[in-house]
């Protein structure tokens, strides 16, 4: 039990609370739907289910035993699942419970990097929960007010790149010129020195919850990785060993490319559904797991430049454009380097810069 002792706050001595009273009313069920909905949380990093639900890493799963095994439209499954409902896969109890025990042993190839749930109880009761899931994403026999989504007035529809005149600038006419929107939407980095941090703040106990629900059955609940999914905590003092473990606390530079990169990429399968709070909160998480700050820690774009990490000095600026090696020997030309107009002097087509098969393969020939 040690290692949990960490993660006891008292945010989660009122869940086991919660939990013990859930069970004390649940005795009297074979399954749970109720506690599979909390067993699903180590499922939702993956699946989404509800109304909006989309594909994240795993295929939403409202409807599941209705619409069938592999049948999630617009999900691209992998060829051991599709391989398997051939064969005559339906998802019912007792296949659900095989495929949720030891998914990669159930069926080896599938893309669901998960070990599975070991208490059969959790796996019966997160059956039954999924078992209220209609395909719409409403539960089985609540009812649901119908609300009306009024479009505004000045909602309108953005034209297709296809559909807007082509403006007239340069010789080869590319695209049109990108709204400001757009730019924004683009431009999200955030530099070493606080460039571009949003405004906001996130708590690490905030931090913890968001984890464990979006990150955990990855990035596993202390950050040290499920299978083979990406390591996040620990391996200080392991850079100069044959096989340094690089972390966010033992390698990475800056926390402004720990905030960037979160709200770029992650969740895997689901990025960009964060919110700027959401990442300050993930970010204060990463820094607890990896001992650089208490659990009453809150991280703001206030205080955020105070943080180094422990590796930063190692970093150091190439320098070697000094070196004569190197050294440029004029200024780059960087605007109005060519006189006249630009001129098409080859196609890629013809150019052929793809090695072939087999003689080619050493040298992208220039044809
Ligand atoms: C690490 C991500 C991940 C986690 C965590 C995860 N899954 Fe999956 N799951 C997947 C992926 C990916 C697939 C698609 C499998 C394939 O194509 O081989 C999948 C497929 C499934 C399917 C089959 C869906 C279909 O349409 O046929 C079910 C059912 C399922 N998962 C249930 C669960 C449940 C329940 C949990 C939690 C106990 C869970 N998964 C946890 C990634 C995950
Ligand atoms: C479905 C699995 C999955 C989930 C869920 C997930 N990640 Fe990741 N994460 C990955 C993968 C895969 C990579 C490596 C991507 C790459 O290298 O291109 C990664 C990389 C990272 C890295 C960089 C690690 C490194 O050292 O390079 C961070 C930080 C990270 N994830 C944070 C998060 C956070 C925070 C969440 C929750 C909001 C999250 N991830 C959810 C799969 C996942």
């Amino acid at each position: 039990m040690s290692i949990c002792a960490k993660r006891f706050t008292q945010s989660s001595f009122l869940f086991l609370a919660l939990m013990g009273f859930n069970s004390l009313s649940a005795v009297s069920f074979a399954a749970d739907a109720e506690a599979g909905k909390s067993t699903f949380n180590q499922c939702a990093g993956c699946h989404a289910v509800g109304p909006d639900a989309a594909h994240r890493f795993g295929p939403q799963l409202n409807g599941l035993t209705t619409r069938g095994a592999g049948a999630a439209s617009g999900y691209d499954y992998s060829n051991a699942l599709l391989k398997r409902v051939n064969e005559g896969l339906s998802w019912d109890d007792k296949s659900l419970d095989a495929y949720l025990a030891a998914p990669l042993s159930n069926m080896p190839g599938t893309k669901m990097a998960y070990p599975g749930l070991q208490s059969a109880d959790d796996r019966a009761n997160v059956i039954a929960y999924l078992k209220t899931l209609n395909p719409d994403g409403t539960i089985v026999g609540e009812v649901v007010e119908k609300v009306e989504v009024i479009k505004s007035d000045d909602s309108k529809e953005r034209p297709l790149a296809i559909d807007v005149p082509i403006p007239e600038h340069g010789i080869l006419h590319l695209g049109r010129v990108a709204l400001a929107e757009e730019i924004s939407a683009w431009d999200i980095d955030i530099r070493p020195d606080g460039q571009g941090l949003p405004s906001g703040q996130g708590s690490v106990l905030d931090g913890g919850e968001l984890y464990d629900a979006q990150c955990a059955s990855c990035h596993g609940v202390f950050g040290e990785g499920e299978g083979r999914w990406p390591i996040l905590a620990g391996g200080q003092d392991s850079l100069t060993d044959e096989r340094p473990e690089k972390t966010v606390g033992s390698y990475w530079p800056y926390l402004s490319t720990v905030y960037d990169y979160i709200r770029r990429a992650m969740p895997f399968g689901n990025t960009r559904s964060l919110s700027d709070d959401d990442v300050y909160a993930l970010t204060a998480y990463l820094l607890y797991l990896n001992d650089m700050v208490d659990e009453s820690f809150e991280l703001t774009d206030q205080n955020f430049l105070d943080i180094r990490l422990p590796n930063e000095e190692n970093f150091i600026p190439d320098s070697r454009s000094e070196e004569s090696w190197f050294a440029a020997t004029t200024e780059p030309c960087m605007n109005d380097c060519i006189e006249g107009v630009a001129e098409v002097i080859q196609r890629a087509r013809v150019l052929d810069v793809t090695p072939d098969e087999d003689n080619d393969a050493q040298n992208g020939s220039l044809d």
